[in-house]
């Protein structure tokens, strides 16, 4: 149903009816960094991908509200059948998950016949149900060295974050070639510039930014390595290559502290705000509170590919 055909009452306080729905609905809303500040304010549990899974994998809640993209409320789903898990906005997908088809992985697959297929989260059900185990960028290169090393290892899909597992246990791996639209748009020629200008500064970066990014970082990580390293390191100063939500939290964290940190969002090549995600941005406070007024738009998913999708899902948790 369009927004047009669910009018909120202008009048509203959005903050105040959100946490009313959620005592009323038994509700909990999981919420990743990139999301606007204000999701993040409302949300009952912040996390990576990987805090995220363990959380809804743990709630008593019966409903879900997942403030993030498709496939992390996919995942809330398949780890939670029997509840209600609602997506403010059900369009709001990735790159990742959509330059990954499961056709194309299918066949990919079948030219590798004996091969270990590990999948990044940030994929759909289907290529889940298709994959040995899950990963995300917190577990990825412990899982991977579980692997037996004369065993080839199939990768997808973001040949950023493969590539950098690979080199840190210096183990190759077949790479799918994906990679994710924001984590691509920095550049290597702007950041050089920038870390002229603040010499003092430290890179740190996702390891699904482009190698010729991550070269210059002091530390990479998930956004949860990335918010603990800036705030527990004696550093002040910070150029952040990630999506731009994760600055909000580590403002936040700095500020409870009463730490002093100047955080420096990384450049895109072009005068865009393309380290916003476009997907992750798709949500607002408007949508989740419709989405816990109407229990709207709903995820949804057959009951067998539920059933193979878990499975890797669950061998991640078991790892974890
Ligand atoms: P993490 O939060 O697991 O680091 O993932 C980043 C991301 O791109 C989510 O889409
Ligand atoms: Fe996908 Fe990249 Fe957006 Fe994360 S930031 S949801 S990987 S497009």
């Amino acid at each position: 149903m369009s927004d047009l055909a669910r009018p909120i009452d202008p009048k509203l306080d959005l903050v105040e009816e959100i946490a009313r729905l959620k005592k009323e609905r038994n509700a909990v809303v999981l919420a990743h960094y990139y999301q606007d500040a204000d999701i993040q304010d409302v949300a009952d549990f912040l996390g990576d991908s990987l805090q995220l899974a363990q959380a809804a994998a743990k709630t008593t809640a019966d409903v879900i509200c997942f403030a993030g993209v498709h496939f992390m409320a996919e995942t809330a789903k398949l780890l939670n059948p029997d509840k209600i898990v609602v997506l403010p906005d059900l369009d709001a997908g990735c790159s990742l998950a959509d330059g990954c088809p499961a056709d194309r992985f299918a066949a990919w697959k079948a030219k590798h016949p004996g091969a270990y297929t590990i999948s990044y989260i940030n994929c759909s059900a289907e290529v889940k149900a298709l994959s040995d185990v899950i990963v995300t960028s917190s577990n990825a290169a412990k899982i991977v060295a579980t692997v037996p090393r004369d065993r080839e290892i199939l990768f997808a899909p973001d040949k950023n974050l493969g590539r950098w597992i690979a080199k840190t246990l210096d183990r190759p791996m077949t790479l799918w070639q994906g990679s994710c639209i924001v984590h691509e748009t920095f550049s290597e020629r702007k950041l050089v510039g920038l870390i002229e200008r603040h010499p003092d500064a430290e890179v740190i970066a996702h390891p699904e930014c482009e190698e010729q990014v991550l070269r210059h970082a002091a530390f990479i990580g998930s956004t949860t390595a990335l918010l603990k390293y800036a705030i527990a390191s004696p550093k002040k100063s910070f150029i952040v290559a990630t999506e731009a939500g994760i600055l909000h939290q580590m403002e936040k964290e700095a500020k409870k502290l009463g730490v002093e940190k100047e955080l420096i969002p990384a450049p895109p090549e072009a005068n865009c705000a393309c380290n916003d995600c476009p997907f992750m941005k798709m949500n607002s406070l408007e949508k989740l509170y419709l989405s816990l007024r109407d229990l709207q738009p709903r995820l949804e998913l057959p009951a067998h590919l539920m059933e193979t999708a878990r499975a890797p899902i669950e061998r991640m948790l078991a790892l974890s």
